[in-house]
């Protein structure tokens, strides 16, 4: 009797390879993200995280290599490919509206009409947008008082925690942060390093990108090493070390092949 086959990983990338002009911001590109799980990507500046996961959420399209959900090879021509698969990205610059507030944000391109005839005329459920807002802050554990303070008067960490609640909300089954916690305070990142726990103690996996290493150790399963656009390493967090992984950024530490 053969032992069953381990079911396929919910996401991989293989042999990636992405060119701007003449540069080359990935040349050898391999990840798996298995079902939730939170991985770390990390990488000196310019390795190519966020390239890799602008691919993923189909901003960029690889020149070459193969991108697989479910173990079915996939194209995912455009962000909203991308979200059809069950990815939502929380991007470096968060892409929040600031003159709306939460529970707007939440629902930005989703938004929810009234019940026709209403909805003919494009009147938007603004109650039932902002019920379902607060529930999913509530859900999350997120501390925002009202969820209709436009978010332009929010602090870093209560923007940051708007615009991975909008990802949470819709992401059915991967939530990409590029670098979460770059532009916050000590508290707030904490903070946002709670909802990645939260994230994943709800069902989904998370794709993490970062450079700050404690962080990636408090809250990762896995971590990904990149350096100059190629996969260095995938270790568990349990069998490495923070001085070990900096040394694999770096090249100061090679890698047994
Ligand atoms: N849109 C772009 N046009 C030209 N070069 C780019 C573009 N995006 C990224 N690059 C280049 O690709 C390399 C990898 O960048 P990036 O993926 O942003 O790295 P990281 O997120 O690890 O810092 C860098 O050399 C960067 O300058
Ligand atoms: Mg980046």
């Amino acid at each position: 009797m053969t032992a069953p086959s381990p079911p396929p990983p919910l996401l991989e990338a293989r042999n990636v390879q992405k060119h701007f002009g003449r540069v080359v911001a990935l040349r050898e590109a391999n990840f798996t993200l298995r079902p939730n799980e939170v991985h770390a990507i990390v990488g000196d500046n310019g390795a190519g995280k966020s390239t890799l996961i602008k691919i993923i959420s189909g901003v960029y399209h690889a020149d070459s290599g193969e991108i697989a959900i479910d173990g079915r090879p996939v194209t995912i021509a455009n962000p909203r490919e991308a979200r059809e698969f069950g990815i939502e990205t929380v991007y470096q610059d968060l892409a929040l509206a600031d003159h709306l507030d939460s529970s707007g944000n939440l629902f930005l391109g989703r938004e929810q009409l009234r019940p026709p005839p209403l909805s003919w005329f494009g009147f938007l459920d603004k109650k039932a947008m902002r019920r379902r807002a607060q529930e999913e802050m509530r859900r999350l554990k997120i501390g925002i008082q009202s969820v209709d303070q436009p978010v332009l008067s929010l602090s870093g960490g209560q923007r940051q925690a708007v615009a991975v609640a909008r990802a949470i909300a819709w992401g059915r089954r991967i939530v990409i942060m590029d670098e979460p916690t770059a532009a916050l305070g000590v508290r707030e990142s904490s903070m946002v390093l709670e909802l990645i726990k939260e994230v994943r103690s709800q069902g989904l996996a998370v794709i993490m990108v970062s450079h700050n290493l404690p962080e990636v150790f408090a809250v990762a399963d896995r971590i990904t090493v990149l350096r100059l656009g190629r996969t260095i390493v995938t270790l568990d967090k349990s069998e490495t070390s923070l001085e070990d992984v900096v040394g694999m950024m770096t090249g100061a530490l090679a890698v047994a092949a």
